[in-house]
């Protein structure tokens, strides 16, 4: 447990360091990363901070990718969306290493990461920042006991409800069964959000345009079926 301000927060994520880097793999850290982070001062928790204030620019459509690992998911979609802008939230410094070395001079100027956990930045977005928000194979914690760390939580799925706009999209992934069932019924009982789903075909079959990530084509060598669930953020009630 961090505490912040007034407040615990409890960090969901585990190892942060894995497998010993080539000096290539590190040197990003010292060039790239510095360009690219979300600046420690905008990190306030304080639900005050625009998409603008972190990108420096008007920021229009925004992606917000939630352990990214090494980050082919995100490179896909910032290949997809050029004109976009991404935020991707990885701990793991060999998945940001891994991420950030992929990119060719200039490095694009429509993304942001934070080598962290993504609370940090989703409590210090202002209401309605986000389009897109993409929580792909979390981490399943599967003891009970640990069941309190799994990042689509009731607590967090009102953060994750908070920052998205009306119309936002949500997309969940999983090959552990289990993980899928809990995150179906953690986010279906949250108020604001709407499963999109009609029929089974619709969570088993990926979405048109897919990419698989090592993660997804490892559990499909394996035999795992991944699961993949669409939300919608409903609109927020006017008041009048
Ligand atoms: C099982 S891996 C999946 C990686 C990637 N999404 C994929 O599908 O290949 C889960 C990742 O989530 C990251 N993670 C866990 N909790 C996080 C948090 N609170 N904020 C950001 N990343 C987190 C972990 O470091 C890990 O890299």
């Amino acid at each position: 447990m961090t505490e912040s301000k007034d407040k615990k927060v409890r960090r969901v994520f585990g190892r942060r360091m894995g497998r010993p880097m080539h000096k290539a793999r590190l040197d990003v850290l010292d060039t790239v990363l510095p360009q690219r982070k979300i600046a420690e001062e905008l990190l306030t928790e304080n639900r005050d901070k625009s998409p603008a204030d972190l990108f420096g620019h008007p920021v229009d459509k925004l992606h917000f990718e939630i352990g990214f690992g090494s980050g082919e998911h995100l490179h896909y979609i910032m290949g997809q969306f050029p004109d976009d802008h991404f935020i991707g939230a990885e701990p793991y410094i060999n998945g940001m290493t891994a991420f950030l070395k992929e990119f060719k001079e200039p490095v694009p100027e429509n993304f942001r990461v934070h080598m962290d956990d993504a609370l940090m930045v989703l409590n210090s977005l202002e209401d309605a920042s986000v389009d897109f928000l993409y929580i792909l194979n979390p981490d399943p914690w599967p003891k009970s006991r640990h069941h309190k760390r799994r990042i689509v939580s009731a607590e967090n799925l009102e953060v994750f409800a908070r920052v998205m706009k009306d119309g936002g999209v949500m997309l969940q992934t999983t090959d552990v069964d289990e993980l899928a069932e809990w995150m179906v019924t953690q986010t279906v009982q949250c108020p604001h959000f709407e499963w999109t789903a009609e029929r089974s075909e619709d969570w088993k079959t990926a979405p048109n345009g897919w990419m698989s990530t090592r993660y997804e084509s490892k559990g499909k060598d394996a035999g795992r079926c991944q699961t993949y669930l669409i939300y919608k953020r409903k609109p927020r009630k006017v008041s009048v």
